[in-house]
């Protein structure tokens, strides 16, 4: 279901705490979502370092998720690779919550 360009792809209330949570887009893209003090991230789900599934990994820090392959760091909220092997950002999506759902722009 898309609305002027966003897509819906969870519940809010489907998105655990602090805790990756895999969805995907019609496209067939793969999205990581992440839920922080009730505000909801997301970004693709795929380490820039050697494309294994973010949602694999795990939330270290409030706003840093690491990767379960090498160790990778990244911000959740801005997408940036904080700690080495990876150097890539991972693309971000942003996020409209209404209606209790989760949406994501997709277009525009
Ligand atoms: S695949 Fe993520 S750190 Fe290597």
């Amino acid at each position: 279901m898309s609305e002027a360009g966003f897509e819906k792809v969870a519940a809010i209330d489907d998105v655990p705490d602090s805790m990756p949570f895999s969805v995907q887009l019609t496209s067939g893209e793969d999205i990581c979502l992440v839920k922080v003090n009730g505000e909801i991230f997301a970004f693709e789900d795929r380490c820039t370092h050697a494309e294994f599934p973010m949602s694999d990994g795990e939330l270290v820090d409030d706003y840093i998720i690491e990767c379960g392959l090498h160790g990778a760091q990244f911000d959740v909220r801005t997408g940036e690779a904080v700690e080495l092997p990876a150097t890539e950002e991972l693309v971000t999506y942003e996020v409209k919550l209404q209606g209790g759902d989760v949406w994501l722009r997709v277009e525009g």
